[in-house]
């Protein structure tokens, strides 16, 4: 087995230390402590590498024992009260000690709901709904650890590029650890909600021009040479932090495995971080099986779906153009390790148009549940599976909705009330202040329902 395929440290390894960031390029390892945004060898991306759970007596702790002890943790310390992602410390940062900023974040709802499986087909389909952290994103998992790593290792700032989502929690995280946020956003190409968040709390935002691959490459260059610490998702403990998204599902379901559990992909940190903890989960006997994943690209931003197709023979980049402006990616930096997902567990990886992202969104929004555009792109996957007869009647499916309803509201002002070519407009209404043109208003309405 080579060294960056190793599951958890052997017993010998990083003497002193529970977790050591290893180089999936070369090998090398590097001190949990070590701030490098990269490995400062070769340049490859860093993973973290756990020393597995013990139990007290010092022996490998048993699966039972482990669940017991996640769902004991949650309120067990003050800094991490709640929290749906240190309940699962010893897995995701057990050296964390009290250095902690949580707000807290996790505990997300997986939420059952007529319409959506009807409209997709697939009668036992879950929704993982992400949009109820506190930023309103998954984001927020990823950032609690990468944080408080910030806050261990006393960076003086810290950076990221993003679509939006990364730098809104950023800027909330950042703040609550008192310490200055950059963050680095394709000019123009924000939705409304995410920079109105990130602006709020206080970031440094840095309109760039270009898109989102131009701003990587910019926060990757000014971190390295300015010495700032960076908070994207290869970040390895932000990687981490997201691996929590399955944990808490899996807990949830009473560590019983479902079919698929399929989620948008841009960057395809999370893709990775879904991976690396199934593997973990799997090595540590909390599932006994591996279920599918399936990664959902839109189709002007799929470079990851088409490499797929043709058995991810290349690595490929496009120029990406989406209405999902979450996953407006072109060339995403967590290829390799999300590949290994993939294969990992005879995942798929599709593309869905945007017509079919906003048709999707549509029923989610109606069902009173909501989400932003990308989330809703694995709900327009679980369509397409079962239409083509991948996903077969029975099966139980988990969609990850990756963000809130609230994040794009001038994707929806647009869609209801000002495109005339839009079949669901619930267009408002505007009225005399009187009872009568109330009256008029649903006599009106009840007509058009007839
Ligand atoms: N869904 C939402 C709502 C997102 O914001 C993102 C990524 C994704 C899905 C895709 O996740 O990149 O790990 O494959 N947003 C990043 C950001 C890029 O900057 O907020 P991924």
């Amino acid at each position: 087995m080579a060294a960056n395929d190793a599951i958890f440290l052997g017993a010998h390894e990083a003497p002193g230390q529970h977790s050591v960031q290893r180089c999936d390029a070369c090998g090398a390892d590097w001190h949990e402590l070590d701030a490098s945004p990269a490995c400062p060898h070769c340049g490859g991306l860093l993973a973290i590498i756990h020393r597995a759970p013990v139990d007290s007596m010092g022996a490998s702790a048993a699966p039972a024992a482990l669940r017991h002890a996640f769902a004991q943790h949650c309120c067990a310390r003050p800094a991490g009260h709640a929290s749906g992602v240190w309940r699962f410390e010893q897995v995701v940062m057990p050296a964390a000690g009290a250095a902690i900023t949580s707000h807290p974040e996790g505990n997300t709802p997986l939420l059952s709901r007529a319409r959506v499986s009807a409209w997709a087909g697939c009668d036992g389909l879950l929704l993982k709904h992400e949009g109820y952290n506190p930023t309103g994103s998954f984001k927020d998992r990823g950032m609690t650890v990468g944080t408080t790593q910030a806050v261990r290792t006393r960076a003086t700032a810290v950076a990221c590029a993003s679509t939006g989502n990364t730098s809104a929690s950023l800027a909330s995280y950042a703040a609550q650890a008192g310490i200055p946020g950059l963050v680095f956003v394709p000019a123009g190409k924000v939705a409304l909600g995410k920079m109105a968040q990130t602006l709020a709390y206080g970031a440094t935002t840095l309109l760039v021009r270009g898109d989102f691959d131009d701003c990587l490459r910019l926060v990757q260059d000014a971190s390295r040479e300015l010495g700032i610490y960076l908070l994207n998702s290869i970040n390895p403990w932000r990687v981490e932090g997201q691996k929590t998204i399955v944990l808490e599902l899996l807990q949830q379901m009473d560590w019983s495995v479902p079919d698929f559990i399929v989620l948008p992909a841009g960057n395809l940190g999370n893709t990775a971080a879904f991976g690396k903890a199934l593997r973990e989960a799997h090595a540590l006997g909390l599932i006994n099986r591996m279920p599918r994943l399936v990664s959902v690209q839109a189709a002007g931003a799929a470079p990851f779906a088409k490499a797929f197709r043709d058995s991810f023979r290349e690595r490929l980049r496009v120029q990406a153009e989406t209405i999902a402006t979450a996953i407006r990616i072109g060339d995403p930096a967590s290829w390799d390790r999300a590949v290994r997902a993939i294969r990992d567990t005879d995942g798929l990886v599709l593309s869905v148009t945007d017509e079919e992202i906003i048709d999707a969104k549509v029923q989610v929004d109606a069902a009173g549940v909501g989400c932003e555009p990308a989330s809703a792109a694995s709900v327009a996957g679980v369509r397409q599976l079962v239409r083509s007869g991948v996903i077969r009647s029975g099966d139980r499916v988990v969609a990850v909705l990756t963000g809130h309803v609230l994040k794009d509201p001038g994707m929806l002002v647009e869609l209801h009330q000002q495109r005339d070519d839009f079949a669901h407009a619930n267009r408002p209404v505007e009225i005399e202040a009187t009872v009568r043109a109330v009256a008029d208003v649903i006599a009106r309405r009840a007509r058009e329902v007839a």
